[in-house]
């Protein structure tokens, strides 16, 4: 059975004190309680270390916010798989929409990140989504197909078993604005659809879809109520401890 799994994406937000207090906080929050699925975060990169350590002595689960495509080398400024691999880093998120445009990642590179990171045997959080436009004109349906054949598809069935799918929609990023639970489960289901078509069921089965894009503490009951929507990836809503532990505890 898959699981379900709430992931805080805190960008490029917070001082080094603010990340260790909201880390702390979240940890302590979350230790009392009995949890229904895995919690992770997911810090900027010089946050990674110090957050690490709150993890290692709590339920917490740790996620980098992007990889390097290229396994070592000449490459000014960018974090290999090999490097997160060491610090203990758990998961990865790939492809988020943000990426995508501001850093122009394509497909190709997606999928070599991909590789990388289960090289060294992490976890990626493949982020798929349509653009408004795309929705508007009835392309998200192919949009989200093609992103998962060019990003994940190329894996075998044990690899494939590694990923975790996050469906974010741009529209709903940062905006207010969130899909509505039919809408999340309809696009949800349709992922599914894809996995088992290559994969098979039981992979399908086994596959953790994450909902992303305006999810809250007020919302977030109503989109993990479906039978698709195993958890959410949170933005905004993650960088507040208190609301982020009322979306973790919306099962
Ligand atoms: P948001 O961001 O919750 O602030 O909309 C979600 C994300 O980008 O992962």
């Amino acid at each position: 059975m898959r699981k379900k799994i709430v992931a805080g994406n805190w960008k490029m937000n917070k001082n080094f004190a603010e990340a260790e207090e909201l880390v702390g906080a979240i940890a302590d929050e979350l230790d009392e309680k009995d949890l229904a699925c895995e919690v992770i975060i997911c810090p900027p990169a010089l946050y990674l270390e110090m957050a690490s350590d709150y993890a290692e002595e709590s339920i917490l689960s740790i996620a980098a916010q992007n990889v390097s495509n290229f396994d070592n080398g000449a490459y000014t400024g960018e974090v290999s798989a090999s490097m997160l691999g060491e610090m203990e880093i758990a998961y990865c998120i790939v492809g988020h929409s943000e990426r995508r445009k501001y850093f122009n990642e394509t497909d190709k590179m997606l999928a070599e990140k991909v590789d990388r990171l289960l090289d060294y045997n992490m976890k990626p959080i493949f982020c798929i989504g349509e653009q408004l436009d795309e929705r508007e004109s009835g392309n998200h349906f192919d949009v989200v197909k093609n992103q998962m054949t060019n990003g994940v598809f190329h894996l075998n069935k044990d690899e494939f078993l590694n990923i975790v799918v996050a469906y974010e929609p741009v529209w709903a990023i940062g905006t207010g604005v969130v899909a509505t639970p039919d809408q999340a489960q309809e696009m949800h289901s349709y992922i599914r659809g894809l996995i088992s078509e290559k994969y098979g069921d039981k992979t399908a089965d086994d596959t953790t879809i994450l909902y992303g894009g305006s999810c809250n503490a007020q919302n977030a009951v109503t989109l993990f109520a479906n039978a698709d929507v195993d958890g959410g990836l949170i933005g905004g809503a993650s960088l507040k401890a208190d609301d982020f532990v009322k979306i973790v505890t919306s099962f």
